[in-house]
């Protein structure tokens, strides 16, 4: 049994590395203007930087993100079938140069992601010979990864998505390759091996969907047990990959409350609001998921509506409104992009739609939510 006074430690802790977490913006955020600068009392505002946004060089663009945002998380570049797709062929280029940015635009620089089913390199579960691997030699293979790329960010990488979509909505863990070969308690060992590696870390578990009560339930259940074993995990990502009718709010706050009051600070790590019609009522975002494209599902090829633009402002602001009601818990909240020329929601779950998820338009300008987000805080 804990004690209140212990649990009271731990939430301590877990301010602490909120705190840090928000330092740098406070830091930057001075010689800004942008809306990342309105909100800097709050929490960090963020956004994710594809590898073409960067390697294209656009000046008027990468300076639009340093302007707008205090934070950036790594689109692709840093996951692991991406920086190592042959055994040893490391291919550093994009992360150092993600890395750089962020750095010399002083905004929090987001890990994105350490250990994940997806985008995993095809040899990882395979040894020399091509058979299935040992748990002992992927045990290895995972010490190594982790510690070679947190080992040479360290002090550049404040923030890591260690473990990402490690759990089903109603199934519990997921039944992934490292799951199997790792066991039960892999998630832990994964998350201890990350403190190893840099111990001033802030480390989060990702996911999404996480209103989902299945998946709450489940998680708070994982977490409890990690706060008994002290395995260190500071905080919790919600990606946010929402629609202009779902999630349900209130369970979206359920989980924001049942993951505070594990003393775990709170990230919404990929935010966007899809406007399209849902497509056979998927509403996750497990990658390899895909429907057939059809016209009906991609009305606003020519243009959104006004009406559908109010209606995506509207709940952009009723989404801020929340994150405001528990911005002493909130560590960030990141976009996932700036423009919606670039989101991975033009083609995800449908292949060729036009979305319009993001803040700024296909011409890089702020859109009416961007301006209502603004005016949220300043008319306040
Ligand atoms: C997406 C990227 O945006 C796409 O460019 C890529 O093709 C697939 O992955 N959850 C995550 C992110 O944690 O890494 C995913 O990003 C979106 C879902």
């Amino acid at each position: 049994m804990h004690s209140r006074r212990q649990f009271l430690t731990r939430s301590a802790q877990a301010a602490v590395a909120l705190t840090l977490a928000r330092h740098q913006a406070f830091a930057s955020a001075a010689q800004k203007s942008g809306l990342a600068d309105v909100y800097k009392e709050d929490f960090l505002l963020g956004t994710a930087l594809s590898t073409h946004t960067l390697a294209e060089k656009n000046t008027q663009v990468l300076d639009l993100v340093a302007r707008e945002f205090n934070a950036i998380t790594a689109e692709n570049c840093m996951k692991w079938g991406v920086l190592e797709p042959e055994p040893g062929q490391w291919q550093w280029g994009p992360a150092d140069e993600f890395v750089n940015y962020g750095q010399e635009h002083n905004m929090a620089v987001v890990g994105h992601t350490l250990v994940w089913h997806s985008q995993a390199p095809l040899w990882l579960f395979k040894d020399e010979q091509g058979n299935p691997i040992s748990k002992a030699a992927l045990q290895e293979r995972v010490e190594q990864h982790i510690n070679r790329i947190m080992g040479r960010y360290k002090g550049k990488i404040h923030t890591w998505d260690v473990v990402n979509e490690a759990v089903d909505e109603d199934k519990g863990w997921r039944q992934t390759g490292f799951y199997k070969i790792l066991g039960p308690d892999y998630m832990e060992q994964i998350f201890r091996l990350a403190h190893a590696a840099d111990p001033n870390a802030h480390l989060i578990y990702n996911d999404y969907n996480m209103h989902d009560p299945h998946k709450r339930a489940f998680l708070v259940d994982v977490f409890k047990g990690y706060r008994q074993r002290e395995v260190p995990i500071h905080g919790v990502g919600m990606q946010t990959h929402v629609g202009l009718d779902y999630p349900d709010l209130k369970e979206f706050e359920n989980s924001m409350k049942a993951y505070i009051d594990l003393g775990l600070a709170l990230h919404m790590t990929e935010m966007e609001v899809d406007v399209l019609p849902v497509a056979w009522e998927f509403t996750g975002a497990e990658i390899s998921t895909g429907f057939e494209y059809s016209d009906q599902l991609n009305p606003y090829a020519d243009g959104l509506p006004d009406k559908v633009q109010q209606q995506l402002t509207d709940r952009y602001v009723q989404m801020f409104e929340l994150f405001l009601k528990y911005r002493e818990n909130i560590a960030r909240v990141t976009l996932w992009g700036t423009s919606d020329a670039e989101s991975w929601k033009n083609n995800f779950p449908v292949r060729g739609r036009s979305n319009y998820p993001l803040l700024f338009d296909r011409d890089w300008q702020a859109k009416p939510a961007y301006h209502a987000l603004k005016k949220l805080k300043t008319e306040a």
